[in-house]
């Protein structure tokens, strides 16, 4: 729902191709807007509702073979950080879940968090979250 890169890199057609009966002439740029594929009902079921366990009893793979889900682009020009972005990734969220217990400034709860983005080449929150870690 919140790709870091909305619209990947831009791209640059080398020659032109057709495309889902669609003609893409030489030259042009093309944007992927996987922010919006991450939001398309045509894809996936309750696109907007937070279901990470949607993912449970499924194949599906960021690393650029399932087209509905490519936060690091595909092919080529593939994110070559990939490999050491979601290590990373990993070990510093399951770090700080596993060091602290958390809460949200003010007793806000959760569900009430105001999720709006700031678009830009990278996708950011438009209010920064302010999470107060507690030492178990
Ligand atoms: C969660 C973390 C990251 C995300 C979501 C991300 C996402 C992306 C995306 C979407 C692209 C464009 C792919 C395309 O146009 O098809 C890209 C390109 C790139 N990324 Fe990342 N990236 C991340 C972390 C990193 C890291 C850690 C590095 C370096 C250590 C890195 C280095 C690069 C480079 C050099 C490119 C340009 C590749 C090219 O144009 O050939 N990225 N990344």
């Amino acid at each position: 729902m919140h790709p870091p890169v909305p619209l990947l890199l831009p791209h640059k057609a080398e020659s032109t191709v057709e495309l889902c009966s669609y003609i893409v002439p030489k030259n042009t740029q093309v944007l992927i807007n996987v922010w919006t594929m991450g939001r398309d009902p045509n894809i996936w079921e309750n696109p907007t509702s937070f279901e990470p366990e949607r993912f449970l009893n499924s194949n599906m793979d960021f690393k650029g073979q399932d087209f509905e889900l490519i936060p690091f682009g595909a092919g080529r020009r593939i994110c070559p950080g990939l490999p050491l972005a979601y290590r990373m990734l990993y070990l510093m969220l399951a770090s700080l879940l596993h060091t602290f217990n958390w809460k949200l400034e003010d007793g806000l709860k959760p569900e009430d968090m105001d999720m709006e983005e700031n678009f830009g080449l990278t996708l950011q929150k438009a209010i920064p979250l302010k999470a107060i870690p507690i030492k178990i």
